[in-house]
């Protein structure tokens, strides 16, 4: 169970994304104050009323250090979606919008004279390890070569050069299951108009984690003074995508027949088709050694939970 903090402000990027709606307010209910930085305080106000301080920021900008006042921990979720058609431009969009806002967090964390924050949570993702098959991805797995792989490794780079300064968790999130958001909110209308079906062949290892988990790694992370380096946070077992699928339809007592082949997948989303198809076998095992207990550890516990 983690404890109630009351009074330790946390300081959020990308705040006002899926998981940063899950996020805030229970770490609201635990008892820290939030200070997020955003890049439209408006759009943060409406989603946040009460006990959220907003501070305009860019992105990659300079941070000054009263920024960082008070602030006992610093969670790193800013980054452009990946969830659109890879043009040239966007590609660089989504690397820079990752890779510079984490250097400039990084820096600002080292810069920082007198108290500094206790700890770093800086997000990537299990695209780091590319496509990899049926091998099993620890944290020790060789990253990939792929796009999203380059991306999450310069990211976590540029996540490391604050290692010397603070506290450092990686979290590699696998794929964040949430009806509100993300893989899961895309696929349902499809599934609910008799359409469903899966991505490229459908024997792709899918590492996915239920958002209640992934919040509560973050509080987990903020509250373990041993916590530290690079943790995949993707659940016990995962599943290849056809399971997931059939899962799906089963909960919604809908069919799951359609396959989308990937030179269609290619057509559609350019450079983003090889990512969905991409099999990444991802295991928390840091994590588990460590102490973290997943609540949910079987994906039909997970999807019962958000569909029913
Ligand atoms: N959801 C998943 O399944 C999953 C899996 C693996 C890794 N991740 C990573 O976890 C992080 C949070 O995920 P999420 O699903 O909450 O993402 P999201 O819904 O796309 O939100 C990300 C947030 O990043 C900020 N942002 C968007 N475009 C930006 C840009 N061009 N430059 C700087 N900041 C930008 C926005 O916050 P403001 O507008 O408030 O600035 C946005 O709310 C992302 O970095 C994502 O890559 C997510």
């Amino acid at each position: 169970m983690n404890e109630e903090r009351n009074g330790l402000r946390v300081l959020v990027t990308g705040g006002t994304g899926g998981i940063g709606r899950r996020l805030v307010p229970v770490l609201l209910r635990y008892g820290y104050s939030i200070r997020l930085l955003v890049r439209s305080p408006l759009k943060a106000t409406q989603l946040f009323l009460e006990g959220v301080e907003l501070v305009p920021w860019r992105g990659e900008q300079e941070l000054p250090g009263e920024v960082f006042a008070g602030i006992s921990g610093v969670i790193n979720l800013a980054g452009a979606p990946i969830a659109r058609r890879w043009t040239a431009a966007y590609r660089q969009e989504i690397l820079r919008s990752r890779v510079a806002t984490t250097y400039a967090l990084s820096r600002a964390l080292c810069r920082l004279e007198g108290q500094r924050p206790a700890v770093f949570v800086s997000v990537s993702a299990t695209g780091y390890y590319g496509d990899k098959g049926e091998q099993v991805c620890t944290e020790n797995t060789p990253p990939g070569d792929d796009f999203l792989a380059q991306v999450c490794q310069q990211w976590e780079v540029a996540a490391w050069e604050a290692a010397p300064c603070v506290r450092l968790v990686i979290a590699r999130l696998g794929i964040v299951l949430d009806r509100e958001s993300g893989f899961l909110a895309r696929l349902l209308p499809s599934f609910r108009a008799f359409a469903g079906g899966v991505l490229g062949s459908g024997a792709q290892w899918v590492p996915w984690v239920h958002w209640q988990d992934v919040v509560g790694f973050f509080l987990w992370a903020l509250q373990t003074p041993t916590a530290q380096g690079v943790y995949n946070v993707a659940a016990p077992e995962p599943v290849r995508l056809r399971q997931m699928c059939q899962m799906i339809g089963q909960q919604l007592r809908r069919p799951c027949w359609l396959s989308i082949p990937v030179v269609a997948l290619r057509l559609l989303y350019g450079g983003l088709a090889d990512a969905l198809c991409a099999s990444q076998r991802a295991i928390p095992e840091r994590a588990l050694r460590e102490g973290f207990r997943f609540r949910f550890s079987t994906l039909s516990e997970a999807l019962q939970y958000e569909l029913q």
